[in-house]
């Protein structure tokens, strides 16, 4: 078994300012590009203090002074600090300086992107315990007072059954939000529009999750670039999605919910918890202890 997830391939330019084997920090060595971003860079890297592969998230070399990043990460690394929890990515550390480096651990698997690429679209079954795990994890991450704001195939790894979400990068406290602050195609409408931020608008991005592995299509139609932005998306990013149209036996309550989770009055969503029950009730998974049942 690899005990790293597949990098992929790093273009020649990027080879050569992102040289393999170079020290990122005392004791962290480079051993392959995972993601390159627009001012942070994932490496698959070695940790030489746990004698392991980790993840780490630093600047790009070109982005060594960004103030942006440089706050991104140091948040980044404060939140995950605080966390601990089975279906979000561990912290190790983050190593300080002016350039501070974000060391996780490696999460040997595939991004749910990796997988709908492969396979359009995941079994139901799968689907179903993917769900119950992005509830557990965003549930919790919301009893913290943080909502992830981020939630799309690339920030969820799948492995050995068991989902793990990444990327607490834009995680902030519910509020009003910043108009396109997210990812292009995964905005819930309050998000796209720079209006209040709940945990309803988690609850818009694991339904668009479930939505995008069932259909094979995301909730929203986008041109495909899904990287993260920082704001000054347009209010044309908004659009109802697509009723949940499929020949796959899905429970009828389960898609149900889902197409109630991508209503545009977040008001008018169910709870992180309602999810959560209809899934398990799906699974046949009773009791469900963390999920308080009504009636
Ligand atoms: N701990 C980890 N284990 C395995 N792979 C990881 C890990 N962290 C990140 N990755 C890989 O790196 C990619 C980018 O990581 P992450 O989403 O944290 O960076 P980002 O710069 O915030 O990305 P973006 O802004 O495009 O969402 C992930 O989609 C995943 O493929
Ligand atoms: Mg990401």
């Amino acid at each position: 078994m690899s005990t790293a997830p597949a990098a992929p391939a790093a273009s020649a330019a990027s080879a050569a300012v992102h040289p393999t084997y170079r020290e990122l920090a005392p004791g962290v060595t480079v051993l392959g590009l995972l993601h390159e971003g627009h001012r942070i860079n994932v490496y698959d890297a070695w940790s030489a203090e746990r004698g392991c592969r980790c993840v780490a998230k630093a600047l790009r070399p070109d982005h060594l002074d960004d103030l942006k990043g440089i706050r991104a990460l140091r948040a980044e690394g404060r939140l995950l600090k605080t966390l601990d929890h089975p279906h979000i990515v561990r912290w190790y550390e983050t190593i300080p300086g002016p350039a501070p480096v974000l060391i996780l651990e490696t999460i040997s698997g595939s991004t749910v992107s990796a997988l709908l690429d492969s396979y359009e679209r995941l079994p139901v079954g799968d689907v179903l315990h993917l769900g119950l795990h992005l509830c557990s994890a965003i549930g919790y991450l919301h009893r913290k007072g943080w909502l992830h704001l981020d939630l799309k195939p690339s920030n969820v790894v799948a492995v050995a059954g068991r989902a793990k979400v990444l990327d607490l990068s834009l995680a902030r406290r519910p509020g009003l939000g910043k108009a396109g602050a997210g990812t292009r195609g995964y905005l819930a409408p309050e998000q796209a529009l720079g209006q209040r931020l709940s945990a309803a608008t988690d609850v818009w991005g694991i339904g668009g999750l479930l939505y995008e592995c069932i259909v094979g299509k995301p909730a929203v139609p986008h041109d495909g670039d899904t990287s993260t932005a920082t704001g000054n998306r347009s209010t044309r990013l908004i659009a109802v999605p697509a009723p949940l149209r499929t020949r796959r036996r899905v429970p009828t309550q389960v898609a149900r919910m889902i197409e109630a989770t991508l209503r545009l009055d977040p008001a008018q969503r169910p709870t992180v918890a309602e999810c959560a029950t209809v899934l398990a009730d799906a699974l046949g998974i009773t009791p469900v202890p963390h999920v308080a049942r009504e009636g």
